[in-house]
């Protein structure tokens, strides 16, 4: 690492030589595979949340490395975008946000354990960014919409240009990945869309992320379990599946037939099962757990899911079995939210530019156009350039919050956000949150009333992640207060100060709040 260069402009450049956002999946993969052959072809840019840690890591690194690759921005192609069903299948877009699928009324009632997972997966600004295709492509075997997308027997769409036009391959998602970090897309493909049937009304599905904190960690062990019942007494179909265990996300068949041969809804067969299930694991020791308490906790786990569907199910052996809180077992339509999101508005195409990029978006309120390098982040443009220091820089890896900012009324972190990715969009910072005459906004007298400030450091973040909480129809319970501001941390307040500030807040809206 350059030290020198750390907090620096150079450090948020980035050193990417040019940008294209094309408009169709026509045109995009067609560019991918003319550039294809090229020494550094074009990085395919989705969400950033992935790319922007392992870019800014590489850049200081190995900064002879930076000005030699472009990047192929998704942001304009409608084909990759929308939650539908087509037939007796569920189609996401590859581009859907975790946000919108854990807000999907089709996806809580068509792919329960996927909603669970999205509601589990770190924090709302991380959710607004993060993208269905970037979880997939990113292949980390801890990612946790893996296993739901696996028991729910999803098909992955690929697409490329061949022959003089768009082809499309379809595959199992069982067979997409191929190691940590690898899968079956080709360099000059895009994901543009995964398909699975639509789960059953009568189904159950188990799902525990196990670790410390679900909005700043990734799981030590993940299980998921789908149980489809015949209305016989049997199972038609059941299906378990492993996350961060394994060199990719792991299905266990030899626990699905175990249980088909009615193994399921007995003591004796849930522990063959569980046994099953943690010799099927390979796990590694690192940070996060040792090898032998993962391989511990997928027994304990399969077990918990087991015994807890079962007494859903009303088989005797379980009756009042209620697994701890930490694993969600659900049917079919149980929404975790009853607020859809509405969807981003469509962003302008982009020819492919080299050097400085024009942008032009709206600032708190007013227009604002800039030339800057592709590879800036929003908050080097808003804190260098716009001198709006209001907006914070601490770990520039997503983790802390302070550098929030609405983005299209959503929370995200500016820096993870790539200024061109900004494009015809709106963007709020803590300046833009006051009243015109300069007066607090009610959300920071709220919190002030009630003690949410000391130093002030995390102050303009978590008034950010507290409107786009309110914005996007939040509501006042405790723990969903709470929940809003998972992606911030204080140092100095202990939280409970601010939770008051954003209680006293609800109360004083009793419904949604704007900006004016
Ligand atoms: C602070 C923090 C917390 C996190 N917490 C979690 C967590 O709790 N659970 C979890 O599972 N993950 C977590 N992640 C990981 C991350 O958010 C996900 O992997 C994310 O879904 C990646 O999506 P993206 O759209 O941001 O991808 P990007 O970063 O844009 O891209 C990731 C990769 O996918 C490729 N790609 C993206 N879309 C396509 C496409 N359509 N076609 C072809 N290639 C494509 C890109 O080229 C790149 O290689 C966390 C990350 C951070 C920074
Ligand atoms: S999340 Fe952006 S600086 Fe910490
Ligand atoms: S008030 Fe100091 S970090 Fe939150």
């Amino acid at each position: 690492m350059r030290p020198e260069a750390r907090g620096t402009r150079m450090d948020w450049e980035l050193g990417i030589s040019g940008y294209i956002a094309p408009a169709t999946l026509s045109a995009a993969v067609r560019y991918l595979a003319e550039s294809s052959t090229q020494e550094y072809p074009p990085l395919v840019w989705a969400g950033g949340t992935d790319l922007m840690p392992r870019m800014r890591m590489r850049w200081l690194d190995s900064p002879e490395q930076g000005g030699l690759q472009s990047l192929l921005s998704l942001r304009s192609v409608s084909e990759l975008s929308g939650i539908e069903v087509v037939g007796d299948m569920l189609r996401i877009g590859s581009l859907t946000t975790i946000e919108e699928m854990r807000r999907s009324p089709l996806i809580s009632a068509h792919a329960p354990a996927l909603a669970i997972a999205c509601d589990l997966f770190a924090s709302f600004q991380i959710r607004h960014a993060a993208t269905l295709g970037g979880t997939l492509v990113n292949a980390s075997p801890a990612a946790d919409t893996a296993g739901p997308l696996l028991v729910h027997q999803a098909v992955v769409v690929c697409a490329g240009w061949r022959d003089g036009g768009v082809d499309e391959r379809h595959i199992p998602l069982a067979e997409f990945w191929l190691g940590p970090g690898r899968c079956a897309l080709a360099a000059d493909e895009l994901l543009v869309a995964v398909e699975l049937p639509i789960f059953p009304d009568s189904g159950w599905v188990a799902y525990e992320k196990h670790c410390r904190r679900p909005a700043k960690d990734i799981s030590i062990v993940s299980i998921t379990l789908a149980v489809e019942p015949d209305g016989d007494g049997g199972l038609c179909r059941s299906s378990l599946a492993l996350g961060a265990v394994a060199p990719t996300p792991l299905l266990v068949p030899q626990v699905a037939e175990l249980l088909a041969e009615g193994g399921f809804g007995s003591k004796e067969g849930h522990s063959r099962a569980s046994r099953m299930a943690a010799e099927a694991a390979s796990p590694i020791d690192d940070v996060r757990g040792s090898a032998a308490h993962r391989r511990h906790l997928v027994e304990v786990l399969t077990h918990r899911a087991l015994d807890g569907i079962a007494a859903r199910m009303g088989y005797s052996d379980f009756n009042g079995y209620e697994p701890p809180q930490r694993m969600t077992i659900t049917q079919s339509g149980s929404a975790l939210t009853n607020c859809e999101l509405p969807p981003m508005t469509p962003q302008p195409s982009a020819e492919l530019q080299e050097g400085d990029i024009e942008v032009n978006f709206t600032l708190n309120g007013g227009p604002m156009r800039r030339n800057i390098a592709a590879g800036a982040t929003l908050v080097a443009l808003l804190r260098e350039d716009e001198n709006l220091t209001g907006t914070k820089i601490a770990c520039e890896e997503g983790e802390c919050g302070a550098c929030s900012v609405l983005l299209d009324g959503r929370a995200v972190q500016s820096c993870l956000t790539l200024a061109v990715e900004c494009e015809g969009r709106e963007v709020v910072t803590v300046e833009g949150v006051y009243a015109p005459d300069g007066e607090l906004h009610d959300l920071m007298e709220d919190m002030l009333i009630e003690g949410g400030v000391q130093c002030g450091f995390c102050s303009p973040g978590m008034v950010i992640s507290g409107l786009s909480h309110f914005l996007n129809g939040g509501g006042g319970g405790e723990q969903e207060l709470a929940r809003a501001i998972e992606g911030n941390l204080c140092r100095c307040t202990g939280y409970l100060r601010l939770l008051s500030g954003l209680e006293r807040h609800a109360a004083r809206l009793g419904g949604g709040v704007g900006l004016e």
